[in-house]
């Protein structure tokens, strides 16, 4: 997509105040100038671990039917289409300052680490929605797609508005253009972008309550905004919910197996991503393991509205392996940094170690359930 052609669609001088993803690229465009090398690389990585950007089958997409859940289609998109986060996304007299110079190095690295990698999150989730609307020309679909790269764009503006205090912020232009794209059949982008969506839900919300709790690790006013930030989440998840419902063989099947691989992988990667910030993590006040257990199980009760089985995060199996994989990481990224020879081999063994590790927890075998005829969900958390 290219910015400067696409026409201004409103007057927004800030993302928070834009009604269309691409108003919100060209005003993110326009301060451009001051974004920083070394951010937009990390952005541009893509690991296992890092945030990737997402392409699709869009005719498919495009030929969905919501007819037969229309009785709970409209009143999600009526609730998006008042737009209760408009304005929200911005700093207010509510933004404390933060003294950058002043944070722990290894804080502020890490720090800085998860803003960028969450900017680059919630850019994925706009370029994929806003490509989707582009594409197609089934009216409730592009229509849906559209809103949800509005509130997508917003949030990644966000997220740079803070970076842009530390001196650094995500060229988001250049990612668009420049960043690997990774195909996914539609149905894996259902798996993967409700659940992605849904653990945001469950991860930004753990922590709003936790800082509401415990106001004096509150080290940086972003927190402050998780409250609505999630509740966008929330009504995404519920929009591929309510995608998935149109089609029952996606739920049933052979691909049950496929929605526990993603179940599976989302959570660990969660798990091997977060125990790479520890010190972000003892700012907060947080320890990960407890963290990572309660956004599992929020998520886990939230995809019962839709999933026919949950992931058994209790058996004596899960935490082990989550362990060792996360161990195995360490070893693959400590040998990938060695290099030569015994780098070599560190990486294979590492990433073997990290393989069996995936296949005890994949094997674990899963909670079974009957999914309600009634799918919508409020957050409840
Ligand atoms: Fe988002
Ligand atoms: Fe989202």
């Amino acid at each position: 997509m290219n910015v400067q052609n696409t026409p201004l669609t409103g007057t927004a001088t800030h993302t928070a105040d834009a009604t269309t993803a691409e108003e919100s690229l060209a005003i993110q465009e326009a301060q451009a100038k001051l974004d920083s090398t070394f951010a937009t690389e990390v952005a541009m990585q893509n690991t296992l671990l890092t945030p990737r950007f997402y392409t699709t089958d869009f005719d498919e997409l495009d030929a969905i039917d919501v007819s037969g859940i229309r009785d709970e289609w409209d009143p999600l998109i009526a609730e998006m289409l008042a737009d209760p986060n408009k304005g929200h996304f911005r700093k207010t007299a509510e933004w404390d300052h933060v003294d950058w110079d002043g944070m722990e190095p290894e804080l502020k690295k890490e720090f800085i680490d998860f803003l960028i990698s969450s900017c680059t999150a919630e850019f994925s989730g706009c370029v994929l929605y806003k490509e989707m609307k582009r594409r197609g020309a089934n009216k409730e679909i592009t229509q849906l797609f559209q809103l949800m790269a509005r509130d997508e764009a917003r949030h990644a503006g966000f997220i740079n508005d803070a970076l842009r205090e530390a001196g650094v912020a995500v060229n988001l232009g250049f990612l668009t253009q420049k960043k690997k794209y990774t195909y996914f059949r539609p149905k894996f982008i259902y798996y993967a972008t409700y659940l992605s969506e849904k653990i945001g839900y469950a991860r930004y919300i753990t922590i709003f309550r936790h800082l509401q709790a415990h106001p004096e690790h509150r080290f940086h006013p972003i927190f402050k905004w998780f409250e609505e930030w999630c509740n966008d989440e929330f009504r995404h998840g519920e929009a591929f919910a309510m995608l998935m419902k149109t089609d029952p063989k996606l739920t049933s099947g052979v691909n049950v197996l496929w929605i526990k691989f993603f179940l599976t992988a989302v959570y660990a990667t969660m798990y091997v991503r977060d125990h790479q910030r520890p010190a972000f993590h003892k700012a907060l006040g947080v320890d990960p393991d407890w963290y990572a257990h309660e956004v599992y199980t929020k998520t886990s009760k939230l995809s019962e509205q839709i999933f026919p089985i949950t992931l058994d995060i209790d058996h004596p199996r899960w935490q082990r392996n989550l362990e060792r994989l996360q161990r195995a990481n360490v070893q693959i990224a400590e040998a990938r940094a060695r290099g030569g020879l015994s780098g070599l081999v560190g990486n294979l063994a590492g990433s073997a170690k990290a393989a069996l590790a995936f296949v005890s927890l994949y094997t674990i075998p899963a909670r079974k359930h009957r999914v309600p005829a009634v799918t919508r969900l409020q957050p409840s958390y």
